[in-house]
């Protein structure tokens, strides 16, 4: 135990959008997997950050069905609630409180200019003199959830770098105003994170209907997998496999490497047709989702499992959360706070 002390902390999430799909996988759950070996890693399911721009009363009820699925899957790709912590960021106070703190240590300008904040209300619909004062936040909020467990390492993609250089600059001009609480956290960026949609989009993406679901049955992902997007070209004809989507899929996800590199020559060479490269990839990806649909369906059919994980995992949190607001407060002088434990003890 006096090892986990020492560990590294990591902390990431996604806000509560439901089942994931392949580019999540590639982008950011394998990459998870694989972390909580080394480190001390920290999954917040980031359902304060979806009311930013879905603040409405139905969009909260179906978050509690988005954030079961995707915590299924979670599961299901092998994150494992023995060596991480799963929460959810509503349950947690810390999240409010040093949020506001934080408000405090950043200009608006600084917020405003970030393209992220103008991409998520173009993509919610929401017009450049209607952004919701929480939406202009996202990215102090998002400083908070890393620095409330005091994380050293962020994976992120690279669209979110930007909010992770903010949380440098807050935890810095923190640490020079009421002395060292934060460590200063470094993004990850995994080198494989933007995977192309089964329509050749550049990203895949389930609102744009063209991703294949961590979840999908065998017979979906081999419609999907049949109805990838290919230019024309005839069998015999020499191809360029880096501008092929299906053997893009097959390089990231079909174990066989042997099975890989050969369709890869002929495709170069010419002698294959687009069907059979598709029809092979159906059998891998399925191969490879086999066990990732296995152990969703252990943890689906345990009705109380995804909700007692959650009670572990934010309970978790929420001691170090307190832990650290005490290091903010003693730091910052706060008499309130100070007044507010003398309440609590007497
Ligand atoms: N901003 C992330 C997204 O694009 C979600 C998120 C919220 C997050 N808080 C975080 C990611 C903290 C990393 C660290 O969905």
């Amino acid at each position: 135990m006096a090892q986990e002390e020492e560990r590294l902390r990591v902390l990431t999430g996604d806000r509560p959008t439901g089942k994931l799909h392949l580019g999540h996988y590639i982008g950011s759950l394998k990459a998870r997997v694989e972390l909580q070996d080394k480190y001390d890693c920290f999954f917040i399911i980031a359902d304060l950050h979806a009311l930013t721009t879905r603040p409405k009363k139905q969009d909260i009820l179906r978050m509690r069905e988005n954030i079961r699925e995707m915590v299924l899957d979670y599961l299901a790709v092998g994150i494992d609630p023995e060596k991480s912590t799963i929460f959810v960021q509503s349950a947690v106070p810390g999240t409010y409180e040093l949020n506001l703190i934080f408000e405090m240590l950043v200009t608006l300008p600084r917020l405003t200019r970030l393209p992220t904040i103008k991409d998520m209300a173009r993509a919610a619909n929401i017009d450049e003199d209607k952004l919701p004062f929480g939406l202009v936040g996202y990215p102090v909020l998002q400083a908070a959830d890393i620095l409330l467990p005091r994380a050293h390492l962020v994976p992120v993609g690279r669209d979110n770098l930007a909010h992770v250089e903010l949380t440098r600059q807050i935890a810095r001009r923190f640490n020079r105003y009421y002395g060292e609480v934060f460590p200063l956290p470094q993004a990850l960026v995994p080198d494989v994170e933007v995977l192309p949609g089964i329509d050749g989009e550049a990203k895949m993406s389930k609102s744009r209907g063209n991703a294949i679901l961590l979840s999908d049955d065998p017979e979906t992902v081999r419609q999907k997998v049949m109805k990838i997007k290919t230019s024309p070209r005839r069998p015999e004809e020499p191809g360029d496999p880096e501008s092929s989507i299906p053997l893009l899929y097959h390089r990231l996800f079909n174990p066989d490497r042997d099975e890989v590199a050969e369709l890869w020559e002929r495709y170069k060479r010419g002698g294959i047709s687009d069907k059979e490269i598709k029809e092979r990839l159906a059998v891998a990806l399925n191969r490879f989702l086999d066990p990732i649909r296995e152990r969703r369906a252990y943890y689906a059919r345990k009705a109380e499992i995804v909700e007692d994980i959650l009670q572990e995992g934010t309970r978790k949190m929420r001691r170090v959360a307190q832990e650290t607001m005490e290091m903010v407060w003693e730091a910052m002088g706060m008499y309130g706070a100070e007044l507010a434990r003398r309440i609590a003890s007497s």
